[in-house]
């Protein structure tokens, strides 16, 4: 029987994995088998506790919680050679550029140190974790010639991030918020960054590399980027009176509208109304944000125009209004989005590891064969090339 290749391997099982599920036609999502609604409505825990629960399959008891928290507190902390390489990046650059550049300068530094299976593995891990929020905060300032704040024991993950980023305590409000987006983000089954990170992993490369691959695979506007570019998109609409002209313009153009969409879902993605909720409590909390009632309009006419095609708004329609409020720079949202999936990353790259296969799929070769060498002298005129006019 002829073999038929998949487009984007929609719909194929390559890994087993008890980190998450969802089920795209009810609009389900769990972590460890709880549903995302239930770990935030009773929320007592925060973003490292989801990260332990998500990596290791049970929550942390108490003494293993205050362990968890002092193990990552400590590799919050960033070395003077890291921040040295921060700061003669392009300060212009983008920073996922920024970021993929120091999670590869932490490879350099710790990979040879982390060796020794599995705890050399695991120190990674936790680094990684611990390290992602102030490797970002830190490119921020550094671009903005302030200077790299350390981050205060008294903090969480959220409360730290947003206090090294901007050089101020975070209200309460503020960091229950962030707490939440990051949980939201912490995984979300076999994505295409996830799937990165584990073929990387599948060739024994290093988890630096692995995480290093997840994060330039999160950048894409089909994935993670749809964040960044959402924002972008509501701003370029400008007011609720757009909406409409605008969206008939990008569906006659046959465009996609960012944040909306999603490979599995085919409802309203379970992220977007807790994201919504949550952006409504920030504006109640600090005023309105101008482009909400943008947000809420294209909704509307995108429901009438695609939802027969199951195209409803993902978990990139309402973070970047949260991200914006929170005064986090827009070309920051993509790196956001990577804090908090970085739980899941690493949570898949242990269930990879300790069941490793080479990911090495197959093609169908579309060439011919058996054709022979043409000497430089008996080549016909090529046509012209995409490097012609270079
Ligand atoms: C996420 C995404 C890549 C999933 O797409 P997919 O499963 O590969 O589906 P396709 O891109 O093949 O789209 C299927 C159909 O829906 C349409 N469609 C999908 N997403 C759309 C969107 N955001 N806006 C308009 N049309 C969309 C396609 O044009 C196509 O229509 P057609 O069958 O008439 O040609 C896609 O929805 C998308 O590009 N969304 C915008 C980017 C985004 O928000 N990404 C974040 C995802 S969490």
């Amino acid at each position: 029987m002829a073999k038929e290749i998949v487009p984007g391997l929609a719909g194929i099982p390559v890994a087993h994995s008890g980190v998450s599920f969802i089920d795209g036609d009810q609009g389900i999502l769990e972590y460890r088998g709880i549903p995302i609604q239930t770990l935030l409505e009773e929320k007592q825990c925060n973003y490292l506790e989801v990260a332990y629960l998500l990596f290791n399959g049970v929550f942390p008891a108490a003494d293993e919680l205050q362990h968890w928290n002092t193990l990552i507190g400590r590799y919050r902390i960033l070395d003077a050679e890291t921040v040295a390489v921060l700061a003669a990046l392009p300060k212009g650059g983008h920073p996922m550029h920024a970021l993929t550049a120091a999670i590869a300068t932490l490879g350099m530094l710790y990979a040879a140190k982390d060796q020794g299976e599995p705890s050399g593995r695991y120190r990674t891990m936790a680094r990684l974790l611990g390290q992602l929020p102030s490797l970002v905060a830190a490119f921020h300032r550094l671009r903005n010639n302030l200077e790299v704040l350390p981050p205060k024991d008294e903090l969480d993950h959220a409360g730290n991030f947003l206090w090294m980023l901007r050089g101020k305590l975070p209200t309460e409000l503020e960091r229950k918020v962030l707490d939440t987006v990051f949980i939201v983000h912490a995984d979300h089954t076999l994505n295409a960054s996830t799937f990165a990170a584990r073929v990387t992993a599948s060739t024994l490369s290093d988890l630096y590399l692995a995480i290093a691959s997840a994060v330039a695979a999160l950048n894409g506007p089909l994935h993670g980027g749809a964040t960044q570019a959402t924002l972008l998109q509501l701003r370029s609409i400008g007011s609720k009176a757009q909406v409409g002209a605008w969206v008939d313009a990008i569906l006659a153009k046959k465009e996609k509208i960012m944040g909306l969409g999603h490979r599995v879902y085919k409802v309203k993605d379970p992220r977007a109304p807790i994201l919504e909720r949550l952006a409504e409590k920030l504006f109640a909390e600090q005023g309105a944000h101008p482009l909400y009632e943008v947000a809420m309009e294209l909704e509307r006419v995108a429901k009438a125009k695609l939802g027969y095609k199951g195209i409803y708004p993902n978990v990139d329609f309402f973070s970047g209004l949260v991200y914006d409020k929170l005064g986090i720079p827009v070309d920051l949202f993509i790196p956001m989005f990577a804090i908090g999936r970085i739980a899941g990353w690493l949570a898949h790259l242990r269930e990879q590891l300790e069941d490793n296969h080479l990911y090495r799929p197959e093609q169908i070769y579309t060439g011919s064969h058996n054709q022979s060498y043409v000497p430089i002298d008996k080549r016909g005129k090529q046509a012209k090339t995409v490097w012609s006019n270079l």
